[in-house]
């Protein structure tokens, strides 16, 4: 037996359908969009959440493109299924707002259970960014939010089957305690960026502060438009990751691909100058990443004045279409910033453990210097080991 109900929750209409499934334990919500590009679909989703967030279904049907201008709450979610096979595109219009308050348009805090998917595959998730990517004004490490935002001790989190296309500037971020978080069959594409923007405005994942992560099955593809030359980070891994696995991923035009990037992410950075704080990043798995573009695999950090401790930091099966690699840079971005960068050079201080094992491709002989990404031999000091490296192309 079925019954439905419809919610006008505006005057412009607003539909949202639920179905309610007696035979189930949970229910279903169907918000519809409205249709017009002109039209915010986000409260009708919003109110699915809230309706059916709490062991229920929510379902984005594959016939419907929805138009977001605000943000996405998912802290309604306990044990939800957020299904989306249609298209959910970000209102052009809204970029400058998104970027200006720094806001997310997927916001995942203090929720449990949030499984984001497309059960077909047809599910996009589209940006829409394109004429943002044009800006010409670079903005470094501040520049940009995260579209996804997983944050305040949100655990158990998946996102699978989807396309994330044209994002703005960052695409995922965990950080604030996050557990649990699970990346599968994704693909991320970005077409047209300004080629200046490099390292540091476009990233497909970056995290800190996070615990249990993993992401397989990804293929992240960034093209440059002017200025063609790689831009962005695939995966960046800041203060106090532990325990992350990364299987199965491509990365392709990036500038950097998978690193420890420590204080790139903003109110992440023990920077306090009157105590000794240490950062770490440790448990890190990256087996079987595809890379072509600059620099394919290290660590490539910002700068605090936080000691740095890497342990149990591996690459493995890594393939170089492309690009160095694999660095070791504890002031490559601010070199970009004369202010920073003879502090950093004065005052850098890591204790790290990395393997890099197992490299084919375009990846020449390993780096022999016993002291290989020291160059502040008083306050780093960096054990590196490279084994089975067999340039292939
Ligand atoms: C779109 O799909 C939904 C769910 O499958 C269905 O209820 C609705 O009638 C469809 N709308 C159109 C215009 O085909
Ligand atoms: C999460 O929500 C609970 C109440 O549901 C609250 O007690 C807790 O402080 C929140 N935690 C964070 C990190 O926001
Ligand atoms: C996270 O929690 C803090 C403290 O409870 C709160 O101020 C902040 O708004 C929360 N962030 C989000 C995105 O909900
Ligand atoms: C990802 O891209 C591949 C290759 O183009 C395609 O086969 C696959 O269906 C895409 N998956 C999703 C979820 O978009
Ligand atoms: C982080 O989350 C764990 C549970 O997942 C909790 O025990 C711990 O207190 C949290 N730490 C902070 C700093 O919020
Ligand atoms: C990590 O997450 C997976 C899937 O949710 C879970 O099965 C596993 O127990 C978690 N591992 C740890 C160490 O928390
Ligand atoms: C990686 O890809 C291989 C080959 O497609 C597959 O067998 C394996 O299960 C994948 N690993 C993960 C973690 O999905
Ligand atoms: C590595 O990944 C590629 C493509 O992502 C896949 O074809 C291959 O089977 C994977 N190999 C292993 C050993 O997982
Ligand atoms: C920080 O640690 C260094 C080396 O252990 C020590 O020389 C220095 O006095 C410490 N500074 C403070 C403010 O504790």
């Amino acid at each position: 037996m079925m019954w439905s109900s419809l919610i006008h929750s505006t005057p412009l209409a607003l539909l949202t359908l639920c179905v309610v499934t007696q035979s189930l334990p949970s229910n279903t919500c169907t918000p519809l969009a409205n249709g017009y590009e002109a039209i915010d679909d986000s409260p009708a989703i919003n109110d699915a959440l809230k309706q059916c967030g709490n062991g229920g279904t929510i379902v984005l049907p594959a016939n419907q493109s929805y138009s977001l201008f605000t943000p996405l709450d998912f802290s309604p979610c306990r044990n939800c299924d957020f299904q989306i096979e249609g298209t959910l595109i970000l209102a052009a219009s809204q970029l400058t707002y998104y970027a200006n308050r720094q806001r997310s348009v997927f916001t995942i805090a203090n929720a449990t259970g949030v499984r984001i998917r497309s059960v077909t595959g047809s599910g996009v998730v589209d940006g829409n960014a394109y004429w943002w990517y044009q800006r010409t004004n670079w903005s470094p490490k501040q520049g940009g939010y995260p579209f996804v935002w997983i944050t305040n001790s949100s655990s158990d989190v998946s996102v699978s089957n989807l396309h994330f296309k044209n994002i703005q500037d960052r695409v995922f971020r965990l950080q604030g305690n996050s557990s649990d978080l699970h990346f599968d069959r994704l693909n991320i594409t970005a077409e047209g960026i300004n080629g200046i923007y490099a390292g540091f405005d476009n990233f497909a994942f970056e995290m800190g502060s996070v615990k249990n992560v993993s992401i397989s099955n990804v293929d992240i593809d960034f093209r440059a438009g002017q200025n063609n030359r790689p831009v962005g980070t695939c995966l960046a891994f800041d203060h106090a990751t532990d325990g992350v696995e990364v299987r199965n991923v491509t990365c392709r035009r990036a500038f950097m691909g998978a690193q420890i990037q420590f204080d790139t992410m903003l109110n992440s950075a023990p920077s306090s100058a009157t105590t000794n704080l240490t950062g770490f990043a440790q448990n890190i798995l990256v087996s079987n990443f595809t890379f072509a573009g600059d620099h394919a695999t290290g660590v490539e950090s910002w700068w605090t004045l936080s000691r740095k401790v890497i342990r149990n930091v591996i690459w493995e099966w890594v393939t170089v279409e492309e690009g160095t690699p694999a660095d070791f840079e504890a002031c490559y971005a601010s070199q970009r910033n004369s202010q920073y960068y003879p502090a950093c050079v004065k005052q850098a201080s890591y204790d790290a453990e990395v393997v890099f094992r197992h490299y084919r491709g375009k990846v020449g002989t390993p780096p022999s210097d016993p002291n290989w990404g020291e160059f502040n031999n008083e306050l780093m000091e960096v054990k590196s080991v490279f084994e089975d490296w067999v340039a292939d192309a």
